[in-house]
């Protein structure tokens, strides 16, 4: 069910002459949970085109499952990278939000019951299946992007890939992103999404791919990617690191991306504290601080 991804020295060059992707190397492991950040127009979208054959690298080459993407056809890639497009109204093309959902797997072979039983696992995981009758250009824009990742969940796709997938939705929305990025990882499913939220970032992923001008500029676990260090890089493609790696660091505690990360820090601080106090004994209580040499005791 996993397969890995390769990217091997690609450049990828627009009819009009735009060079978006510069010489990027990528190596992908199945089951992965990668989240590719950079500013606008520094080749993301690009780059996760040339997974799915919808571009073809004009210097270098892509590897699928280990074997080079230039010898499948759209159709036999399709089978195995799934990518839910930035804009969903460049996806959608049916009059009915099943049959969007449907078209995929359709094409993939499956039909009655297993055709039956996919589309209405992707409805249900974007929480879409009251809508199925629906026109899709009913729904709004929040609720599209949901039905063009439904529209990739229903194919089972060993590699999924989310452009944007957290783009114009509520915290409700987010919060339903992040349930299928769990999901698909507990599916031992490779997960890439690109997103221009650093929380949503550091809290969903495993590893940070940061793109400048159409290369790779960072690439590490976001307790890496977001460090001190690493600030410079990040200004450099207009990203910030997130607000508790901020406080993590100027508190000492070292980077912390998440809040959970920051709390966990903070209580093992509280911790070692502490447990210091224990050892120092009676009259180390916080709040009865001790008259040291130089110390005037309080009151005098
Ligand atoms: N169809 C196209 N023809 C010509 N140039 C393009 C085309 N699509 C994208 N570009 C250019 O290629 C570069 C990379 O674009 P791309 O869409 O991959 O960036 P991105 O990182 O996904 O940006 P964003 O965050 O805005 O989605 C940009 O300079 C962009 O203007
Ligand atoms: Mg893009």
């Amino acid at each position: 069910m996993s397969i890995s991804i390769a990217v091997e020295s690609v450049v990828f060059v627009y009819p009009d002459g735009t060079r978006a992707l510069d010489g990027v190397d990528l190596r992908v492991d199945p089951g992965e949970r990668l989240a590719i950040v950079g500013q606008n127009g520094s080749g993301k979208s690009t780059l996760v085109r040339q997974l799915n054959g919808l571009l073809r690298p004009t210097e270098g080459r892509v590897l699928v499952g280990g074997e080079d993407a230039a010898r499948f056809h759209v159709a036999q890639l399709a089978a195995r990278v799934g990518l839910a497009f930035q804009n969903p109204d460049r996806q959608i093309f049916a009059g009915r939000v099943r049959a969007e959902v449907a078209f995929g797997p359709r094409n993939l072979g499956l039909r009655g019951a297993e055709l039956e039983r996919a589309v209405d696992g992707a409805l249900d995981a974007v929480g879409l299946a009251e809508m199925a009758d629906h026109n899709p250009y009913d729904l709004g824009y929040s609720r599209r992007k949901l039905l063009a990742i439904a529209s990739v969940l229903a194919m089972g796709t060993p590699v999924v890939i989310l452009d944007e997938p957290t783009t114009g939705q509520d915290a409700r929305g987010v919060a339903r992103v992040r349930a299928i990025i769990d999901r698909l990882s507990d599916e031992r499913r490779t997960v890439i999404a690109i997103s221009h939220d650093m929380r949503f970032v550091a809290e969903t992923s495993r590893r940070v791919v940061v793109m400048q001008a159409g290369r790779i500029v960072l690439d590490g676990p976001p307790a890496t990617v977001f460090a001190e260090p690493n600030w410079p890089a990040l200004a450099s493609t207009y990203l910030e690191p997130t607000l508790p790696a901020l406080v993590g660091t100027q508190l000492g505690l070292g980077c912390t991306p998440t809040d959970e990360a920051l709390v966990a820090a903070l209580l093992a601080r509280g911790g070692r504290q502490a447990r210091r106090l224990a050892r120092a004994g009676p009259g180390q209580a916080p709040g009865r601080p001790r008259a040291g040499p130089g110390q005037a005791p309080a009151g005098r």
